[in-house]
């Protein structure tokens, strides 16, 4: 691998700053430095090293008795990238740990180091059959707590385990394509590929054929109950996966969101399709409007802990207080959404989130004091194929573990209905 340090800078720029997403990095370094990098092969390496950094975190420290100090991050992501190195990419041994010493002793602050890191991938290397890390110590603790006070030790397990693997990409073809016989066609309109590849590359993407959607975000806007032709207002739309589909269902959709930067991405998408819906940049709690909606579908921010698989910078992006303060905007959110909806109307509240907190625990909340609002239960008889994703209530939870092979992101869905 001849760009090692590229890599290296831009995992070091994201732990320096941790508060802006991977994706938006690379693209910033790419705009910013001349590199032979290939762009798919750096995502495929910064996205394992964010996957598997705590699980090679563990293995580090049992290897050495030496304490890697927190400011020492650079000689941490140094051994973290050798490990994706040896064990995800399967580089032979000697020539990456040779790599990584020559590295280090490039720069005043590393060189120190040098022996250290040839000393500790070497026993890592003689040692790490024996070394057995457990599920749970795989992600952030808190994060895997919150996962066992939910659903148990079996199922944070296997949430763990399917959110650190690479996922297929999904597609949902407006128009009929002519697509390569790798992708399998997994639900109606949806088809999969595992490695993809560069998604413009592929034949359709720039005629607007089709857009990138998973096949578990696919599933909301299915669940009202004819849109054909009808009104729908679009809550937190951007950069409109959901929007486009109502649209390709034949509904006349009204987009709003506040965030200028991802509205921008959203018209670039409309543009695409040669879709043309009515947008509004605002925020939907200062937003008034003269009339209410028969259909509004609210995809509410959150802590998108069911997309870890596609964004694993979220296992470092994001924290308890996060997740406390997005409970609180899907509250308000969600009256609002309530405040606009019609009589007889139906709301469909979802996020790509599988904490209790931002799904089922919303809906019990309103439920209890909106005596008006009732939930509109989903039946296996109306959707046989999403039958297993059918909660004890009818709402709709996906798991990544689940939709075999490949995955799904995890989604919570619920549908309410205006009683009066
Ligand atoms: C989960 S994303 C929406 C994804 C989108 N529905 C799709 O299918 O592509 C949540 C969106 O909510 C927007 N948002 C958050 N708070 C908002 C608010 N108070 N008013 C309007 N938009 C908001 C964010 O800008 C973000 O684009």
């Amino acid at each position: 691998m001849e760009n090692r340090k590229d890599l290296i800078a831009i995992i070091n720029k994201f732990f320096d700053k941790k508060i802006v997403n991977i994706d938006d990095l690379i693209e910033d370094y790419y705009s910013q430095n001349e590199t032979n990098l290939k762009r798919s092969e750096c995502i495929l390496v910064v996205n394992s090293f964010l996957r598997y950094a705590h699980e090679f975190d563990q293995i580090i420290d049992k290897c050495t008795s030496k304490k890697i100090s927190k400011s020492n991050l650079i000689i941490r992501n140094i051994l973290r990238m050798a490990l994706v190195e040896l064990y995800i990419l399967r580089r032979p041994n000697y020539a990456v740990i040779d790599s990584w010493v020559e590295i280090c002793k490039q720069k005043k602050r590393t060189k120190p180091f040098a022996s250290f890191t040839n000393a500790i991938l070497r026993k890592i290397i003689n040692e790490k059959n024996k070394i057995k890390i457990s599920t749970q110590h795989k992600i952030p603790q808190w994060l895997w707590m919150s996962w066992k006070q939910d659903y148990g030790v079996d199922v944070a397990n296997k949430i763990t385990e399917a959110s650190l693997t690479e996922p297929p990409l999904d597609i949902y073809c407006h128009k009929k394509t002519k697509l390569d016989d790798k992708f399998i066609e997994i639900e109606k309109n949806i088809f999969r590929k595992t490695k993809a590849g560069f998604v413009e590359d592929i034949e359709g993407f720039r005629k607007g054929q089709w857009w990138v959607q998973d096949i578990s975000a696919s599933i909301p806007a299915k669940l009202f109950s004819n849109i054909k032709n009808q009104e729908v207002l679009d809550l937190c739309s951007a950069p409109g996966g959901k929007a486009m589909q109502m649209i390709s269902m034949g509904a006349k959709v009204t987009c709003i969101d506040s965030s200028i930067q991802r509205v921008q991405l959203m018209k670039t998408n409309f543009n695409r399709l040669k879709f043309n819906p009515e947008i509004i940049i605002k925020d939907i709690l200062n937003w008034k409007s003269k009339k209410t909606f028969k259909y509004i579908l609210l995809d509410a921010p959150c802590s998108a802990t069911g997309t870890i698989r596609k964004h694993p910078d979220l296992i470092f992006l994001k924290n308890k207080n996060e997740l406390i303060r997005h409970t609180k905007t899907q509250q308000v959110l969600l009256e609002k959404a309530l405040s606009l909806l019609s009589v007889h109307g139906q709301l469909i509240y979802c996020v790509c989130s599988i904490q209790k907190n931002e799904g089922i625990k919303q809906i019990d909340r309103l439920l209890k004091k909106f005596k008006n609002i009732k939930r509109v239960p989903v039946k296996k008889s109306e959707f046989t194929q999403f039958e297993k994703y059918i909660t004890k209530d009818g709402d709709i939870q996906t798991f990544p573990y689940m939709q075999k092979p490949g995955g799904m992101d995890g989604f919570f869905i619920s549908r309410l209905y205006k009683e009066y």
